[in-house]
C-alpha cells in the first residue's frame, strides 16, 4: 500500500465523472498521491450514484468487498462521497445518514461534495476532450427522481467563468468539450431570475427576466443558446456537445443556434420518460406527448442531420398496458437513435414514493423494458444503449 495515496471509483453519470476530477485535485492539494490501482491506495474514495436502487446496491457491494478483502487494521480508509452523501447532508432528520451507517458500517468517512467545493480545477487525463459542468442540481422535481434531493436546487456557474475555463482548455490543446448539467439547457435561468435589471453577458448584451412561453408554459429565459454561441467562438474548439436537455427549455432560439453552428453536435439527448399524457402528468413532466413529438420533429426539420436519443422509464406507478403502448407508439413516431430504458425504482423522499404505490410487478417491468429496448436499440442501424 502506498502511503497517503488515493484511488477514486466513480459510479453514475458524467456529472459524477466530472466531480471526481475535482475531488482528485482536492486530494492532490492535501498532499496525497494518485494510486495506480484500488489495491495499492491507502484511501479509496467511492463517488456514489442513487438514481436507482441497483446503483446503490453496487456501492454497498463494493464497500463490503473492500472490507472483506483486507485486514481490518491495515485496510484502506473507505470514503463515500457523491449523491448518497448529498442526500444524507440535505436530509435534516438524519434518517438517511443513519440508514447509510447501518448499511455500511465499514465506511470511515462521509464526504459531502460541498466540503470539496466547486473551485478546484478538474484533474483531466484526456487532453483532447473535457467535461465541463455548467450547472449543478435541479428544480424540476419529476416525481420519480432523487436528483433534487441529492444535488439540491439548480445553481448555474457564472457565464464568464465557463468561457474562461474553456479558453484555458483550448490553449492546452482541448478541441472538444461536453457541457454538463442535469438540465443543461436550463443554464442561467437562475442567473437571469436573480438579476432584476437583467443578466449582462460578457459581450454587453442583457437578458431580461421576462417570462417566455414554451410548450404551453411560461419559463424564465435561459442563457444556454448564448453560452453555446460563445463557446463555439473560442479558438481551437472544434466540437461542442451537451447533456442532458429537457424538452421545456428546448426553445426555438436554441434550435436556431444549433442549426446555424456546425460545431455543435447533432446528437441531441432529449429525455421523454413516457409517451402517455396521464403518466407524464403523474411524473410531473409538464408537456404532452403530442408536444414532445412536435418538438422532436421541429428539431429534425431545422437541424440538418439531427439524431434524437432519449431516456424512458417503464413500470412507473399505475402505468397500465395501454399507457405503456402509448410510449411504444411515441417511440415509433419519433424514431429515436437510441434510448436508455430503465425500470422504475422507488427512490427515497420522492413524491412518487410518498404518494404512489410501486404496483407494476418486476416481471411486467422486464417485459416492457425488453419491448422498448428491442424496438429502439436493436432494430435497424440503432446501437444498443442500456444502463
Ligand atoms: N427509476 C428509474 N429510472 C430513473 N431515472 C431517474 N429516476 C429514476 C427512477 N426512480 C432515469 C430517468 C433519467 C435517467 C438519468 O435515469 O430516465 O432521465
Ligand atoms: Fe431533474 Fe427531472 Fe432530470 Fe431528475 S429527471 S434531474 S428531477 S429534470
Amino acid at each position: 500500500m502506498e502511503k497517503k495515496s488515493f484511488f477514486i471509483k466513480t459510479f453514475g453519470c458524467q456529472q459524477n465523472e466530472a466531480d471526481s476530477q475535482r475531488i482528485a485535485s482536492y486530494y492532490l492539494a492535501r498532499g496525497y498521491r494518485l494510486a495506480k490501482s484500488m489495491k495499492s491506495a491507502s484511501e479509496i474514495v467511492i463517488n456514489t450514484c442513487m438514481i436507482r436502487q441497483s446503483a446503490e446496491d453496487r456501492v454497498t457491494g463494493l464497500v463490503k468487498n473492500i472490507a472483506k478483502s483486507a485486514n481490518r487494521w491495515t485496510r484502506p480508509k473507505i470514503v463515500i462521497t457523491g449523491c448518497m452523501v448529498g442526500m444524507a447532508a440535505r436530509d435534516e432528520t438524519g434518517t438517511y445518514l443513519k440508514t447509510l451507517r447501518g448499511r455500511m458500517p465499514e465506511v470511515d468517512e462521509f464526504l459531502p461534495l460541498e466540503e470539496v467545493g466547486f473551485d478546484y480545477p478538474a484533474l483531466r487525463n484526456d487532453v483532447s476532450h473535457s467535461w465541463v459542468p455548467i450547472s449543478n442540481g435541479c428544480n424540476n422535481f419529476c416525481t420519480f427522481c432523487v436528483v433534487p434531493f441529492t444535488r439540491g436546487r439548480e445553481v448555474s456557474r457564472p457565464f464568464g467563468d465557463i468561457i474562461s475555463e474553456i479558453k484555458e482548455l483550448a490553449r492546452h490543446g482541448c478541441g472538444e468539450v461536453t457541457l454538463l448539467g442535469q438540465n443543461v439547457n436550463s443554464y442561467g435561468a437562475d442567473l437571469v431570475k436573480n438579476s432584476k435589471a437583467g443578466y449582462r453577458l460578457p459581450g454587453g448584451r442583457v437578458v431580461k427576466p421576462v417570462m417566455v412561453k414554451h410548450l404551453g408554459r411560461y419559463r424564465i429565459p435561459t442563457l444556454f443558446p448564448y453560452l453555446l454561441e460563445e463557446v463555439c467562438k473560442i479558438k481551437g474548439i472544434k466540437k461542442v456537445k451537451f447533456i442532458s436537455s429537457n424538452p421545456w427549455d428546448f426553445s426555438d432560439e436554441l434550435i436556431e443556434v444549433i442549426s446555424k453552428t456546425p460545431k455543435i453536435d447533432r446528437n441531441i439527448h432529449l429525455p421523454v420518460q413516457a409517451g402517455d399524457n396521464d403518466v407524464l402528468k403523474r411524473m410531473n413532466r409538464w408537456y404532452l406527448r403530442k408536444e414532445y413529438i412536435k418538438l422532436a420533429q421541429k428539431i429534425k426539420n431545422k437541424v440538418k442531420g439531427a439524431k434524437i436519443s432519449t431516456d424512458i422509464i417503464v413500470g412507473f406507478p399505475g402505468e397500465t398496458k395501454k399507457q405503456f403502448e402509448n410510449t411504444v407508439d411515441l417511440a415509433k413516431k419519433v424514431n429515436f437513435a437510441y434510448a436508455y430504458v430503465a425500470k422504475y425504482s422507488a427512490r427515497p423522499n420522492t413524491a412518487a414514493t410518498k404518494a404512489l404505490s410501486d404496483d407494476v410487478d418486476y416481471a411486467e417491468k422486464e417485459r416492457r423494458f425488453h419491448i422498448l429496448d428491442q424496438l429502439i436499440n436493436h432494430t435497424g442501424t440503432n446501437r444498443s444503449a442500456v444502463h
